[in-house]
């Protein structure tokens, strides 16, 4: 790197993580969060250099990627739009598609209105700061996106964290806070790193008790929860409302963006205060196109969420039986919770050579001990895809001894 003074306090941060990588990814099978991938069409399989393997850390949870009318819609986006936008949604950027793409994203949430972000994470960024400011409170699950914690930590809002899942922290931290300015609570719908889903009846409670608007983040739930993939709220059968809901177009929806639904009013506003939405450019088409189809299928075919639901449930069931650590899953995300990261790296390397893709979640990104292979369960695996994953996570396991035998 270059000597001048300019790097002088830079540098030793630099080396300090050339350090840490090579103790992590001193085999090649460590390396494998970032190596190319590239998707077998619209099937579970992907190839990594040159072999092909059985995808199981995947985020498609209703299997549309590279589904072919979804693949015909982006190009036909491309076809009439061009492959960018000319400017950022509010100077020439919004295309008729955007404005599709959001009355199809309220109308599928059953509310007034939407917008659309270039990503989830501008989506967090922009709304929870069109929404709070110096004077306000936010009061975050310990477990919420890094999207949610970056958002809120550039408002000036006083941040508060309470204990995953568990209301009744809530409850006693928002009893411990001063009146006065708006209190917005963030919780993920489900929780990407463990699967389990934000208690939104006990959480509505706690919120209205104390004036404090609840925001939920349903990138885990669309398409995954919810009896035809709507999300909490139709988890709970719509006992209860979430007052802003915000999610993604880049996980069950196969292609890239960020939303928020609610009242139209506060649609106008988010589109004046929000300034990832003022400030950064517009969905391409190709994404708009692509993320329309895939709604309106995921509208038509329902099937694909019971599917997704219900290979996920007896995934669960069976890994447990084998012994496994699951944690607090109920969705279709299953974490294997081995321990260390240096086990979970190993079970990772000899899964791989059987076959098949399990990614580690390591620390920090999870407790320290807490390390994991972050499984997913999405309708592009057959049954017979889950059993040969099934089988090889045991064998994988016991060779790496993560389980006894
Ligand atoms: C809960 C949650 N919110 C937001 C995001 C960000 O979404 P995107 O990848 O579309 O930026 C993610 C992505 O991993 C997520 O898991």
């Amino acid at each position: 790197m270059s000597t001048s003074e300019a790097w002088k306090y830079l540098e030793p941060k630099i080396a300090n993580i050339q350090e840490r990588i090579f103790e992590l990814e001193w085999e090649p099978s460590r390396r494998n969060n970032f190596v190319p991938y590239k998707a077998d069409g619209n099937t579970a399989y992907v190839f990594v250099e040159g072999q092909r393997l059985l995808m199981m850390s995947g985020y498609g949870y209703i299997g549309l990627n590279g589904d072919p009318r979804v693949v015909a819609a982006a190009k036909a986006a491309v076809d009439e739009y061009g492959t960018g936008t000319p400017g950022v949604r509010a100077l020439a950027g919004t295309i008729p598609l955007h404005e599709e793409l959001e009355r199809e994203v309220a109308k599928f949430l059953g509310r007034e209105s939407a917008l659309v972000f270039s990503s989830g994470y501008a989506g967090n960024v922009g709304v929870i700061g069109a929404l709070v400011g110096a004077g306000d409170t936010i009061f975050l699950d310990k477990l919420d996106h890094a999207s949610i914690v970056d958002g809120a930590q550039l408002t000036g809002a006083t941040l508060t964290r309470f204990r995953h899942n568990d209301p009744g922290h809530l409850d006693r931290r928002l009893e411990a806070t001063a009146p006065g300015g708006t209190r917005l609570v963030i919780v993920d719908s489900v929780y990407s790193m463990d699967g389990d889903i934000a208690p939104l009846p006990a959480l509505r409670e706690v919120c209205d008790k104390h004036n404090a608007l609840l925001m939920v983040d349903e990138a885990h739930a669309l398409g995954v929860i919810g009896a035809t993939g709507r999300g909490i709220e139709e988890h709970f059968n719509y006992e209860v409302k979430a007052d802003i809901k915000v999610g993604t177009l880049s996980k069950a929806i196969p292609a890239n963006g960020g939303w928020i639904v609610g009242e139209k009013i506060l649609m106008d506003y988010v589109k004046r205060f929000a300034r990832p939405f003022l400030f950064s450019a517009a969905l391409a088409p190709a994404q708009v196109g692509a993320a329309l189809e895939s709604l309106r299928i995921l509208d038509r075919e329902p099937e694909r969420v019971s599917y997704t639901q219900r290979e996920a449930a007896r995934f669960r069931d069976l890994v447990q039986q084998a012994g496994f650590n699951t944690g607090d899953t109920e969705t279709a995300v299953v974490p294997l919770i081995v321990g260390s990261n240096d086990k979970a790296w190993d079970f990772a390397s000899a899964l791989q050579k059987g076959g098949v893709v399990g990614l580690p979640v390591i620390s920090p990104a999870v407790q320290p001990h807490m390390a994991r292979l972050r499984i997913a369960i999405t309708a592009a695996h057959s049954r017979a895809d889950i059993d040969y994953a099934i089988d090889s996570f045991i064998t994988a396991a016991r060779q790496t001894k993560v389980l006894e035998g």
